[in-house]
């Protein structure tokens, strides 16, 4: 999610929730290839690495069939799990279309892929980033409830001015989080498994803090959106992370962190469950 929107109405061919038709018999061979590309690349590392949920996901979905998903064919299976949809969008949206149709259990993704010179990286989410990152994790029933329950938590959280802290806990879980399962730390936040470098140094390297997840430490966490994370914060299990986030009344805990000051990227406090105190090596290595 991003809270800075270019458009405030939606573009041209777009209706009033800003959905487009996905246009699935138009994507050329080279962008079917672009996904075939990254997926074959993503599908080899993630065993043993990303968590059993999204795993699941991944092959209930049927994701390996070769070509760019077609959403209708995509959103059959999934609500038929758990009751979510994919729905294309052009862009970016704003945060209020955003959360309507997440309350909805409607995933907005974008229709477009990336060119084959940005396989590595790119700063708008692209098909790939939101069908393989996102959707498979929406397969699973307990993520299911907790994207639903934070659609309607960011509708709320827009009335109190506070979607800058509610932001935090989508970037910290639902796109860079880590959870401890029985064999070891996996990852399953989306912009982690969806990208090959992330997906190795999110778990192996020395450099990031591996911090046990906490809810007002995560929401007073800023974040990079440049750069691999020098955080990532660890769930106990799914469960724990939606019984934690519908139980607690987000209202009276807004108010006591603006009143408290925001956590630097790197910087590890008191109360930290410290997992790993990364050395930071990578992200100083560059500012150097
Ligand atoms: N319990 C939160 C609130 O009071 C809503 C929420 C649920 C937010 C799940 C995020 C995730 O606003
Ligand atoms: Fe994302």
């Amino acid at each position: 999610m991003d809270t800075t929107h270019a458009l405030d109405t939606p573009p041209t061919g777009a209706t009033a929730d800003w959905t487009v038709p996905q246009d699935w018999a138009h994507y050329k061979p080279e962008e079917h290839a672009t996904w075939d590309t990254l997926f074959a690349r993503q599908a080899k590392l993630l065993p043993g690495r990303a968590s059993e949920a999204y795993l699941r996901g991944l092959d209930v979905l049927k994701l390996s069939k070769p070509g760019i998903p077609d959403f209708a064919e995509l959103s059959d299976r999934l609500m038929k799990l758990t009751g979510w949809q994919v729905v294309a969008v052009p862009g970016l949206v704003p945060d209020e279309v955003f959360f309507d149709h997440m309350a909805n259990r409607r995933f907005v993704a974008g229709n477009f892929i990336r060119r084959p010179d940005q396989l590595d990286y790119l700063q708008e989410p692209d098909v790939f980033h939101d069908v393989f990152g996102h959707v498979p994790m929406l397969a699973d029933p307990v993520f299911a409830d907790y994207l639903e329950a934070y659609g309607r938590g960011g509708q709320r959280a827009m009335q109190h001015d506070a979607l800058n802290y509610l932001g935090r806990l989508y970037w910290y879980t639902v796109e860079f989080g880590l959870i401890q399962e029985p064999e070891g730390l996996r990852i399953y936040g989306s912009g982690i498994v969806s990208s090959y470098a992330e997906s190795r140094f999110a778990l192996d390297d020395p450099s990031p803090n591996r911090i046990g997840f906490d809810l007002a430490r995560v929401m007073r966490t800023d974040y990079r959106i440049d750069d691999f994370q020098q955080n990532y914060f660890v769930i106990p299990s799914f469960d724990e992370l939606l019984r934690l986030t519908v139980e607690t009344d987000f209202a009276p805990l807004y108010e006591q962190l603006k009143a408290q000051p925001d956590i630097p990227v790197a910087a590890i406090v008191d109360g930290d469950d410290v997992m790993t105190r990364g050395t930071q090596a990578y992200a100083l290595g560059k500012r150097a």
